[in-house]
This record gives structure tokens, sequence and C-alpha cells, in this order.
């Protein structure tokens, strides 16, 4: 299977600094003098090569920067002009569309209003697939552009900077992500990357119904190891704007407080950590994102929205901050800063092209940034994918949608060997079941912390009892026994 960007994780962290000095130096060739951050001209680099774009929801800056890039590559582009004209408005599912697609061209963009749409996409087409935007799950190619864009300005800020990796730069920053942070993908791909990079982020959700999702903070916190740190743990002399920052401490904390379905986390600082916090004072970026209303529930009613503007900025901690926005604005962000050295929106949106035509070169393979065929995150937790138990709830992903389910299962992720935690493999949403079962024998037990004891094959997990009854099975009676006469199963297969 060729190489794919469907979430952040997908790229290492070296995969990322490669694909930059790939950036960097389209930059160096083809901007124009005294505008470092702009693609002019065309090469003939990727002569031979057509991207194909698959929009299913509107797009102004991803689609017609991908395009760019791929025209300034030298190659060419198609794109279905609209999803809505193209055959799912037919009834034609998304794996048989990209094994269409893929016969035409070199590369697949595609953004869809489905969670976990562009991993199928990856899964059936056999080209690069690469994630415009899937629902409110991730936006990776914006993330690279903000990255980009903060590099940048660490590197300006101070010329010992100027040959600083990613990491050494961003792990001094400090970062307020603020809006919509419930549904904005840009965000939840960016606070993964931030996280990685060991950035100070700081959340400021609209009102507490746009904080982070749970299943991104536990991600968050499992795979990354970032905590929130409530500012009563904050060391003296620390201020901050909010009432909690995500913090990635450089030893691994224990995650004894998983309890099932509820994350209940906050980070006791060592005093180590409490003095590399104690400088925090300002913000060095301010990232403000739109309320992203066709992702809300209609009848949620009206929301007061926070306003970024030249006042707003006034503000002790945010008097230098530079201000980003993944845009398109509507009223939370002022025109006002637009002339202001502070907002630098519309040069990360100009960076689009060259971290989108770095990124094209190397999934197409024509440039060395990747390093392997593999990405970074494949088989890290074993699957289980077997018809007849536990679905993801999310109702917006891409495993629910009954056209899709013709030839599309469940798959998950066993996150907690304790705990059971299974994560959705499409959207990420996690789930705690209560049972197991056999799929041979259809006897339930709730023990299913010994889930290993049953063969992958004929496993089955189960929200609860009620959900094991409807599925027509029953408890299972214990007799006592000297020994457990059940060989022990392999459990569930590495991906
Ligand atoms: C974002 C998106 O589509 O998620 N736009 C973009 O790609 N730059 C942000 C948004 O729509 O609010």
């Amino acid at each position: 299977m060729p190489r794919s960007l469907v979430t952040i994780d997908d790229f290492s962290n070296a995969e990322i600094e490669a694909v930059f000095a790939l950036a960097d130096r389209f930059l160096t060739e083809m901007a124009p003098p005294g505008k470092p951050w702009l693609i002019r001209g065309r090469k003939s680099w990727a002569t031979d090569k057509i991207l194909a774009t698959l929009f299913y929801e509107p797009s102004t800056r991803t689609r017609l920067s991908f395009e760019s890039a791929m025209l300034r590559l030298g190659g060419g582009v198609i794109s279905a002009p609209d999803g809505n004209l193209s055959s799912s408005a037919k009834g034609e599912t998304l794996a048989d569309t990209v094994r269409v697609v893929d016969k035409y061209a070199d590369l697949i963009v595609i953004r869809h209003p489905w969670e976990g749409a562009a991993r199928i996409a990856a899964d059936f087409a056999d080209v690069p697939v690469i994630n415009a935007g899937d629902g409110a799950h991730e936006h990776p190619t914006q993330t690279l552009c903000d990255l980009y864009t903060l590099r940048v300005g660490q590197r300006e800020k101070n010329p010992q900077n100027a040959d600083k990796s990613l990491k050494d730069l961003l792990h001094d920053l400090t970062i307020v992500l603020c809006g919509d942070l419930q549904h904005g993908r840009t965000v939840h791909s960016l606070v993964f990357a931030l996280a990685r990079f060991g950035a100070r982020i700081i959340p400021l959700p609209a009102a507490d119904e746009f904080d982070f999702p749970e299943h991104v903070r536990r991600r968050l916190a499992r795979d990354y190891n970032c905590f929130p740190v409530g500012k009563k743990d904050l060391p003296e002399g620390a201020t901050l704007p909010a009432d909690v920052l995500y913090f990635t401490p450089e030893k691994p904390h224990q995650l004894s407080l998983w309890q099932p379905d509820r994350l209940d986390i906050s980070l006791r600082l060592t005093k180590k950590e409490q003095r590399s916090l104690k400088g925090i004072k300002d913000v060095d970026v301010f990232y403000a994102t739109r309320l992203q209303l066709e992702r809300k529930d209609a009848d949620s009613g009206t929301v007061e929205y926070p306003i970024v503007d030249s006042q707003f900025l006034k503000q002790k901690p945010y008097r230098h901050s530079r201000v980003m926005h993944p845009l398109p604005r509507v009223d939370e962000l002022g025109y006002d800063i637009d002339r202001d050295s502070r907002g630098i929106y519309f040069q990360q949106a100009a960076y689009g092209v060259p971290v989108r035509m770095a990124l094209m070169m190397a999934l197409m393979e024509l440039a060395p940034a990747l390093e392997g065929a593999e990405s970074a995150k494949a088989g890290k937790y074993p699957v289980y994918q077997n018809v007849g138990g536990i679905e993801c709830r999310n109702r917006n992903c891409v495993s629910a949608q009954p056209g899709e389910r013709r030839y599309l299962q469940p798959r998950m992720h066993i996150m907690e060997e304790f705990h059971v935690t299974l994560r959705c493999a499409y959207c990420d949403h996690e789930q705690s079941p209560l049972v197991m079962s056999r799929a041979s024998t259809k006897k339930y037990r709730t023990d299913v912390e010994s889930w290993r004891e049953i063969r992958a094959e004929d496993l089955l997990f189960f929200a609860d009892e009620t959900a094991a009854r409807q599925a027509g099975h029953e408890p299972r009676k214990t007799r006592v026994r000297h020994h457990e006469p059940e060989a022990a199963g392999t459990g569930a297969s590495p991906r």
C-alpha cells in the first residue's frame, strides 16, 4: 500500500521536518524578491503526474492551493466539480469511487463530511491519498501549514533560532487555541502535533460545550503523554489566560486514572516540571477558529463567540502574540488586525502552496522525505473487527453510513488491557465495552479484561448486557472448576 496522509500521526516528526526542508527549497527557488512566503512560476518536477481532487464539502484554500501546487510542479489536475455531481449522488460507495479515480490519477486529495472517509479512501486506493478534512475529525495538511508558519515565526523571532529543529523551536512556544475546539478539525490535528513537539497549549473554548471532545483529550494523554494542568498546580508567577494548560512532561506519567467512558485527569507537576513552566506569562501565538455551524446541532441555541480584534489584543498576555487562523473567518477575527504585523493568517494561507508541493513530491516518491514504506503508527495496537457485536457510536463515522456498510465492517483498536477501551479505527471515538462473548457459543461474560482468552475470530464485545441479549447472546453459566478448560486464544491480531 502506498504511503498516505490521513491523520497527522501518519508522519513522524522527522518526516515532517524533511517535508519542511523541501518546502524551504521550493521557496528559495521560486519566491519573488521581497516575498519569501510566495511561490511563483512553474517547474517541470512532476510533468507526468496527475492529481485528482475529490471535494464533497466546500473549500477555497485547501483545494485551490493543492491544485496550484500541482500545477507549479508541472503536473496536471482533474477534479469532480462537486461531490453532489459525481457518482456518489447515484449511490456509489466511497470505496468504488476511489478505486476508479486511482486509475485516472497518481494522487488523490479528498475532503468529505464523514469522519474516517479519508481512511477508507486510503485503504482502497492504489495511489497515495491525502485527507483534506474528514468531518470534525482531522485536517492534517492544514496542520502542516500551521507548523510551517510557526517554524518561520520562531526563527524570525530570534536569529539564534535560524537552524533549530521544529522540536527545539516549539517546545518553547505557548499557544492559545481559541473557538470551536469541539468540532474544528484543524485544531484536532494541530493539538496532536503541538503535543508531539512539546509546545504548551492553552485551550480557550468559546464555551464549555466547545472544549476538546473526550476522544481528543484521551488521545492526547494516551498517545502523546500530554495532560491538562490546572491553574492551582502551576508554579507561582505563571499567569494563564485560561483554567488549564496542556503540558507534555519529559517522562511518561502513569495512566492509572483511566475510567470506562470517563477521563478525569489533571496532572500534578513535579518540582522540575514546575520550574520549566515558571516563566509563562505571555502567549506567543493566538490561534483563532470560526464556529463550525455546519457541524453543530441546529437546536443548540445561540452562542456568545469570542471576537479577536485590536482591542482584545491589548490584554497583557497577548500584546506580542502572533495571530493565526486557518480561515475562512466570519465574525471572530477583526479586519483591523489585517494591518497589524501580528496578523499572519494570509501568509499562513500562502504557505499552503510550498508545503503541499513538498508533501505531494514526498508521497509520489519524487523527492526523498519519508523514512520508509510504513507509517510510524501502523501496528501499534491490536485490532478488533468482528461483525455482530459493538459498533462505533459516532453517527457521523463512515462506518455508521448504511451505503458504506455494504462492504465495510466496524474496525477498532484495543487500547487498554484492563479497562478495555476500543477506539474506532476510522474516527477515533472511544468506548469501553462492559460485556464480551463468543460468536460460536453466544454465551457472554462481563470480565472483559480477560479478552485474550477468546480466539480473535470468535471474540465479540458488547456495550452492555442489554446489547448482548438483544443480539441473542445469553449469560455464561459459571461453574466452579479447578482448571479453566478453554485453551487460551491468541487474542486479537495486530493490524
Ligand atoms: C478549515 C476547514 O475546512 O476545516 N478551512 C481550511 O481548510 N483552511 C477551517 C474552517 O472551515 O473553519
